[in-house]
């Protein structure tokens, strides 16, 4: 089965509720595990490992002052090590991200994380969700934000993690993790 590892930072746990739907549709299809990384943004060698062995990595910040927060960041600099020797040339590629505010510069951090993977030489899988943007759309719907390129949650700022993300963030996550990990098995040959 195709291994999907699952790379986030989460501050506050709202972007924990989003990672976890994605794990939970991409354990619907492959093997996937969740990753956070800690407060310092130091990734462990077994994240390492385990990113380097991987068929898929999912991508996963908040939006912080209109990009990734730094732990995420710094991550991502520190995997220039494998962008030197292309360790994760071809491998399958996805994202998310999670804010307070509807739009919120989401789609900067967004465009970031596709760059970040287009720069190790990755496929990136894109939502291929139809947008809820009618009269009577909710935040029950999936992918009322709109989005195209990962999985967009928003948090409203005074809610606690089990209050937001809300339903149609999390089923959007949940179904872009299984679409990723769908891709992954393909790439894998299954
Ligand atoms: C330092 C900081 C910067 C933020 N910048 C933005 C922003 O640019 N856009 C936005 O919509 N929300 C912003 N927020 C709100 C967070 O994105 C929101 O609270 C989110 O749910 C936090 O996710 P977390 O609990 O996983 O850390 C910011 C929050 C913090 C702490």
């Amino acid at each position: 089965m195709a291994q999907i590892e699952i790379i986030y930072f989460s501050g506050y746990g709202h972007t924990t509720k989003q990672a976890e739907a994605v794990l939970e549709g991409a354990q619907s299809v492959g093997n996937a595990r969740l990753w956070a990384l800690p407060e310092d943004g130091v990734a462990s060698e077994a994240l390492w490992d385990a990113a380097d062995a991987a068929d898929a990595l999912i991508f996963g910040s908040p939006t912080y002052m209109g990009n990734a927060a730094w732990q995420f960041k710094r991550f991502a600099d520190e995997s220039s090590k494998r962008w030197f020797g292309r360790s994760w040339s071809d491998k399958v590629a996805g994202g998310f991200t999670n804010s307070a505010s509807t739009v919120g510069d989401k789609g900067v951090t967004m465009a970031w994380l596709q760059t970040l993977a287009a720069q190790h030489g990755m496929h990136w899988i894109a939502l291929d969700q139809m947008p809820a943007n009618a009269m009577g759309a909710t935040t029950a719907d999936r992918n009322w934000a709109g989005g195209s390129a990962g999985a967009l949650s928003t948090s409203p700022s005074d809610a606690s993690p089990e209050e937001g993300p809300r339903e149609g963030d999390l089923t959007s996550a949940k179904d872009y993790g299984a679409r990723v990990a769908l891709w992954a098995a393909k790439f894998a040959g299954e």
